[in-house]
C-alpha cells in the first residue's frame, strides 16, 4: 500500500533545501545543524520542506505541524521549559494502550501542534526490517501524521510522534489492515517486549531470542493491549550475559541465556590467538596499540573466578568453578564457545528509581530451558503475574513488591527453593523471621509454666 510516487517523495531539490527558512526563528536550533553528527534540525527541515512542497490533498494534518514543533522547541530553549500540557488520554477502540497523548501548551501560537499524539507501533523483534514496509509504513504516517518518527522507543517500539486524535483510528486500521502490524503497549500493563539479535547474528546466543520474544508477544496480546496490571511490566530477552538489550537492568522479568555443561574450546584456535593470527576481541580494540596479545594477562587473569589454564600448550577450563561471564569468549571467539546445554536464567525487579529506588533484576531462576513452546516459561509467568496482581499495591512495580514481601516469602510463593545463587552474601543482620512449624513447641508459651524453673 504505498501512497506517494517517487516525483513527491523527491519533491526538493538540494539547492532549495540550502535556501530553506522555516517560518518561525529558531536560532539555537539552528546551531545544532552544526558539527559531524547527523542533526535532527536538519533531518526535520527536510521533512519540512517535503511538506510544503507537497499538493494540498496529500496529506491530512496540518502541513506546517515540523515547522510548529520547531517552532515550540525553540521556545522552551528560551524558557528552558516545556511547551507540552500535562497529560493527555486518547487511544483506539479495544485497546486500553498504545497511543501518547499529547498537547501543545502555545496552541494559539503553533497550531498545528496542538494536538501531537505519539503512537507505538509493535517493532518486529530485533529490529529487522525490509525497505517495502518501512516504505509504507512511511508513506501511511506521511500522510496521516507529521512524519516524524523515532526509531526506536527505548522500549523497542516504532515510535511515530506527532499526529491528531481524528487520526489515530484510521491509522490503526491501515497499520492492521494494509500492514498486518499492530501497535505496541503503554499504560499499567504488558509492555512492547524487545530482545538482542541473539542467533539470527550472534554465536553467543544460547537460545533463539527472537523467537521467544514473539511467541510471548502474541501469546500476551491482552495483557498488552488492555491494561490489568497494578502497574506497568516489561520482558526482555538477551541471548547471553553480555546483555544487548540490557534486560536486567530495564525489564521487570530479565531472560538471559546462558548454558550449564562446559565451554567449548578450540585448541588450534587458542594457539592461533598466541601466534597473532586472529585479533583478541576481534578486533575491538583495534584503534590503539595494545602490544601483543599476552593470553595471561588479557584472559587467565581477568577470569572472576581464576579458574583457567593455559599449560603445555593446552587451555582447560574448571567449568564447575567459571560463572559464565563471558570474559573469554567475548575475547576469543574464534576459540572459546558457550557450551550446548543451553537455557535461560531469570531475574525479576528492574525498575528505574521511582519510588523506592532504582534496582536491577535479581537472580529467581538459575536455569530453565527455553525450547518452544515455552510452557515452562509462560507457567513462571503466570505464577508472578498472579501474585503481583492480586497483593501489588496501586502503581507497586514487582521489585519493590518483592522488597515489601522480603525475598523467602516470594520464593515461598513462586514455590522456589531457596538457593545459594539466588543472594550475593548471606543477610548481615540477625533480625531472621522464623516460621512457627519450623520451631520445636511453636509459640504458645505459659509463663506460669517458665516461672516453675526461674523465680521472679
Ligand atoms: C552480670 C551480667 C551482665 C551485665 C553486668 C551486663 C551488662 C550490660 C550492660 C551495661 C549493657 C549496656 C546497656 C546499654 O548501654 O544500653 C548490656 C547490654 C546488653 N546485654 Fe548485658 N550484661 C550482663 C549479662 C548479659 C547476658 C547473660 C546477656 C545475654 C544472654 C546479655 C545481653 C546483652 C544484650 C543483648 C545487650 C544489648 C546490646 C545492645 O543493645 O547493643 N547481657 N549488658
Ligand atoms: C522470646 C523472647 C524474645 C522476644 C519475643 C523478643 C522480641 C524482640 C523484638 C520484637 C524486638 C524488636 C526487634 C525490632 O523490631 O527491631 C527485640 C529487640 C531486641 N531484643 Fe529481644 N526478644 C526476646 C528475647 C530477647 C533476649 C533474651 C535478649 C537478650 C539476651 C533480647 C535482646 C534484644 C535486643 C538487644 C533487642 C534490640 C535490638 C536492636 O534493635 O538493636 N531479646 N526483641
Ligand atoms: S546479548 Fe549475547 S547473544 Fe544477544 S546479541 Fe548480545 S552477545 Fe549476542
Ligand atoms: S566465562 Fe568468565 S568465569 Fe568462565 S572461564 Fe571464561 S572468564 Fe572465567
Amino acid at each position: 500500500m504505498r501512497i506517494y510516487s517517487d516525483e513527491e517523495l523527491n519533491n526538493y531539490t538540494e539547492e532549495e533545501l540550502k535556501n530553506f527558512k522555516i517560518k518561525h526563528d529558531i536560532p539555537d536550533l539552528e546551531e545544532l545543524e552544526k558539527g559531524p553528527w547527523p542533526s535532527f534540525v536538519s533531518d526535520a527541515k527536510q521533512g519540512a520542506l517535503h511538506r510544503r512542497k507537497l499538493a494540498d490533498d496529500r496529506m491530512l494534518i496540518d502541513r506546517d505541524v515540523i515547522e510548529d514543533m520547531l517552532g515550540q522547541l525553540q521556545v522552551s530553549f528560551d524558557d528552558g521549559e516545556t511547551h507540552w500540557k500535562h497529560g493527555g488520554i486518547v487511544g483506539v477502540f479495544g485497546y486500553g494502550g498504545g497511543v501518547i497523548g499529547r498537547y501543545s501548551d502555545l496552541p494559539e501560537k503553533y497550531p498545528s501542534i496542538a494536538h501531537f499524539h505519539t503512537v507505538r507501533v509493535n517493532q518486529p523483534a530485533s529490529k529487522f526490517y525490509n525497505s517495502d514496509f518501512l516504505r509504507t509504513v512511511c508513506d501511511m504516517w506521511e500522510y496521516r501524521g507529521s512524519g516524524m518518527m523515532n526509531l526506536h522507543g527505548s522500549t523497542g517500539d516504532l515510535v511515530l510522534l506527532g499526529t491528531t486524535t481524528e487520526q489515530l483510528e484510521p491509522i490503526f486500521f491501515e497499520l492492521t489492515h494494509e500492514l498486518g502490524q499492530d501497535i505496541g503497549g503503554s499504560g499499567s500493563n504488558l509492555r512492547t517486549p524487545s530482545c538482542c539479535i541473539g542467533k539470527a547474528r550472534c554465536e553467543f546466543a544460547c537460545y533463539d531470542t527472537q523467537d521467544l520474544c514473539y511467541e510471548l508477544t502474541q501469546y500476551y496480546q491482552d495483557e498488552l493491549h488492555r491494561p490489568a496490571f497494578p502497574y506497568k511490566f516489561k520482558f526482555k530477552f538477551d541471548g547471553c550475559p553480555n546483555g544487548c538489550v540490557a534486560s536486567i537492568a530495564r525489564s521487570d522479568m530479565s531472560f538471559i541465556g546462558t548454558w550449564r555443561d562446559d565451554i567449548r574450546i578450540d585448541q588450534d584456535a587458542v594457539k592461533g590467538y598466541i601466534a597473532g593470527d586472529f585479533i583478541p576481541n576481534a578486533g575491538a580494540h583495534a584503534g590503539r596499540d595494545w602490544g601483543k596479545f599476552d593470553l595471561q594477562k588479557e584472559v587467565l587473569d581477568l577470569c572472576p573466578s581464576k579458574c583457567m589454564k593455559y599449560e603445555d600448550g593446552v587451555l582447560t577450563i574448571d567449568n564447575a568453578e567459571c560463572v559464565r561471564c563471558m570474559h573469554c569468549i567475548n575475547t576469543m571467539p574464534r576459540a572459546l564457545k558457550p557450551g550446548t546445554d543451553t537455557g535461560v536464567s531469570i531475574l525479576l525487579g528492574a525498575k528505574a528509581p521511582i519510588l523506592e529506588g532504582a534496582q536491577m533484576a535479581t537472580l529467581i531462576v538459575p536455569f530453565m530451558k527455553a525450547e518452544a513452546p515455552y510452557d515452562n516459561i509462560k507457567e513462571f509467568i503466570e505464577k508472578v503475574w498472579e501474585f503481583w496482581m492480586e497483593e501489588g499495591k496501586n502503581r507497586e512495580r514487582l521489585g519493590e513488591l518483592m522488597q515489601r514481601f522480603g525475598l523467602p516469602k516470594f520464593l515461598e510463593i513462586m514455590e522456589l527453593p531457596p538457593a545459594p545463587h539466588m543472594v550475593k552474601t548471606p543477610r548481615e543482620n540477625p533480625y531472621v523471621l522464623w516460621k512457627e512449624e519450623d520451631v520445636p513447641g511453636g509459640w504458645t508459651r505459659d509463663i506460669k509454666e517458665y516461672r516453675t524453673r526461674h523465680k521472679r
